[in-house]
Parts: C-alpha cells; structure tokens; sequence
C-alpha cells in the first residue's frame, strides 16, 4: 500500500503511539544537570521541527518533552491562504542540532495536503555523511484517499491508523530500512517481550494485524477509483451547500492555491447564532464532528483552524464533514436538507417550532 518492505514495518496501537514513539527517540538521550552532561559539557539539546497545525499527538509530546528539557522544538506557522507549509519556512528553521522534521501529509480538519515531498527534496542538501535530518509524516488521514508512497515521499517514518481506511483500530510505524546499519533508527518505547523483533513490546495482536493487511490490500488495488468516487461525491456535497445556503454559507480552508484530500468539507454557516454545535444539536439525521474527532466537545475554536488563518468569529461555527467510499449522492440530499432544517430552526425558532407541531 506504501510501497515499502515488511521488514520496514512495526505494529502498534494507532496514530497516536506511532508518533509519540518517533518523537521519543529524538529527546536528549543522556542525563542532564541545568545543561551540563555527564562531564562538565555544556549539552546542546536536539531540535525538532514541526507545523503549527499538527495532530495533538504530536504537538502534545513535543510540548511535554520541550517542557521536560529534553528537546528543542519549532513550530512553524502555515501560509493563511493556502493553508499549507511553506519549504522555505522549514528550511529555515534548521539549526545545526536539528535532528528531525515532522509534517503531516493532510491535516485532519481542512483535508489540506501538506508539502512532505517538495520539503524531502529540499532537505537533500541539508543532509551529511556525520549528521543527517530525520523526516517524519503522519499520514492517518492520507491513506485510503489518496495514493501514498514511502518511495515517492522519501521518508525516514511514516505513521499508519488502520481505522481512517475502514481496517481495525490498529496502527503501525513505517521506518526507513528498519534494522540496517544505515537505516533510519528505532529504540522500543514499551518494554517487554521481544515482539516485533524487539521494538514493540506485548503480544501480537494478530485478528488486528491480518485485518490492517485486508484493508491495506483493499486500499492498494483500489485507491484510484477511492479517490474519484470520494471526489465527486464531496464535490457535490460542496456545490449542494453553496446552492442552498449562497452568501451564508464559509468553506474554510477551501482555495484554489490549496490541494485537499478528496473527502474532507469543513464549513461555517456565517452568523452569531450558528455556532457548529449548535447546528449540529438541531441535526436530525447527520452525526458530525465540529474539529477533530477527540476534542469535538469544545466551543472554542479549533486552534488548527485558526492556526490555518480562519477567522474565529467563522472558525467558532466550523463543521467538518468527511464522506466516505459509500456515501451516496442521494445521502447527500439528506445531510444538507438535514443542516437546512437545523439552520431554520436557529434561524427562525418560533415559526420552526409552529410548523413541526403541525
Ligand atoms: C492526523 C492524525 N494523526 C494521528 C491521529 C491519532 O490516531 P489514533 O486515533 O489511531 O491514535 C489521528 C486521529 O484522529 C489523526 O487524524
């Protein structure tokens, strides 16, 4: 599915350990007293790049081991109108103690692609025989959507969820010739038994295991037609919404000089009172999130979203919609009908509640 060899590939829990288990084994490896080393060295700590609109399961590490003084990170801002990284601000961002770069491929709330290639290629000058910049994408939700590859990326790692492609809730960590004297290195976070050759602890969670490879299987001989089927089917959620809502209706992170994954529509309905919560409590049939999946109880804004350049008074009424291989043209009808009556009855609560009791 990635084009990489199984050697290359460790099982885990999901997204989350993946990434976290990359970021560790890039914090300062010895024990420091107020900076100074074992000896009297002064201990310059590793630095890791990344973007300000990653997954928390990336920004919550760095943030804890930056605290911990473990390591150094930077956070670069993405361009507020095409919602991506620019290369260059990557670029220079290096220090000479950069260690690793860790990009997305998509983000989980705009669909917007992420650089990872163009920053690969950019990176190769960078790199030397005594010291090498390590290159790290989450791709949760790039697989399955559009087609990914390790070899066209030229990645270091790469992090796999088997439950954004329809396999089980399992994960797995793609590193670079794993176990070969100039592959990309690994250290075990969990410790235990000598599974997964010794990488990762616990006994093998098999059913899972052989199910990330149905999906995975799945997925390979199938991502085009995934592709285009998800792309006109989310097209036409987007024109059906732009017909029946007109000027009152935002796609964030929706322009003509971004690429976004085929399945993603994040929207605001414009106005005070159109809060996505809101809209979504008066839904009668769809079931959707306001921000990512695991904070989608706030009524904030989504820091991605403003993070992206979405203003907060739109970023505050967000919902993010995502349809998936079978969602049909004819379920479409239903969810915009659907957010049309909730707009309605925000909109006009007392003649809305009139014509439901008749
Ligand atoms: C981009 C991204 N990274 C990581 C994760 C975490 O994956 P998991 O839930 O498998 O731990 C998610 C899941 O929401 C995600 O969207």
């Amino acid at each position: 599915m990635i084009s990489a060899h199984p050697n290359e590939i460790v099982f885990l829990s999901g997204g989350t350990e993946a990434n976290n288990m990359v970021l560790n084994m890039f914090k300062c490896q010895q024990k420091l007293q107020n900076g100074y080393g074992a000896g009297d060295e002064v201990v310059k700590l590793p630095h890791i790049i990344t973007s300000s609109i990653e997954h928390v399961s990336i920004t919550k590490p760095l943030e804890k081991l930056r605290d911990d003084g473990l390591v150094e990170v930077t956070f670069v801002d993405v361009d507020k109108t095409t919602h991506a990284i620019r290369v260059e601000d990557v670029l220079q961002a290096i220090q000479p103690q950069t260690t690793l770069i860790s990009l997305m491929l998509a983000n989980n709330e705009t669909g917007v692609l992420q650089p990872v290639k163009e920053l690969s290629e950019k990176l190769r000058p960078y790199q030397h025989s005594n010291r090498k910049i390590y290159l790290h994408t989450d791709a949760c939700q790039a697989i399955g959507k559009i087609p990914v590859s390790v070899k066209d990326l030229s990645v270091d790692y790469l992090t796999i969820a088997g439950h954004k492609f329809y396999g089980p809730r399992i994960g797995a960590l793609y590193v670079r010739g794993l176990g070969h004297c100039n592959g990309a290195p690994l250290q075990p976070m969990i410790l235990g038994g000598g599974q997964e050759n010794g990488y990762r602890a616990g006994t093998e969670n098999v059913a899972m295991i052989v199910g990330l490879g149905k999906a995975s299987e799945l997925v390979s001989s199938n991502i085009h037609s995934y592709q285009s089927q998800l792309l006109s089917v989310r097209d036409y959620l987007e024109d059906s919404l732009q017909q029946k809502f007109g000027s009152l209706i935002h796609f964030n992170a929706k322009s003509s000089d971004s690429t976004r994954l085929p399945n993603t529509c994040n929207f605001s309905l414009v106005g005070k009172r159109f809060l996505g919560r809101a809209i979504l409590q008066h839904c009668k049939v769809i079931i959707a999130g306001v921000g990512a999946a695991c904070h989608s109880n706030a009524i904030v804004a989504s820091p991605i979203l403003l993070n992206s350049g979405i203003p907060s008074d739109i970023a505050v009424n967000a919902i993010r919609l995502s349809v998936g291989i079978k969602t049909s043209f004819a379920d479409i009808d239903v969810a915009v009908e659907d957010i049309w009556n909730a707009y309605q009855a925000i909109a006009h609560p007392k003649s809305h509640s009139q014509s439901t009791e008749q």
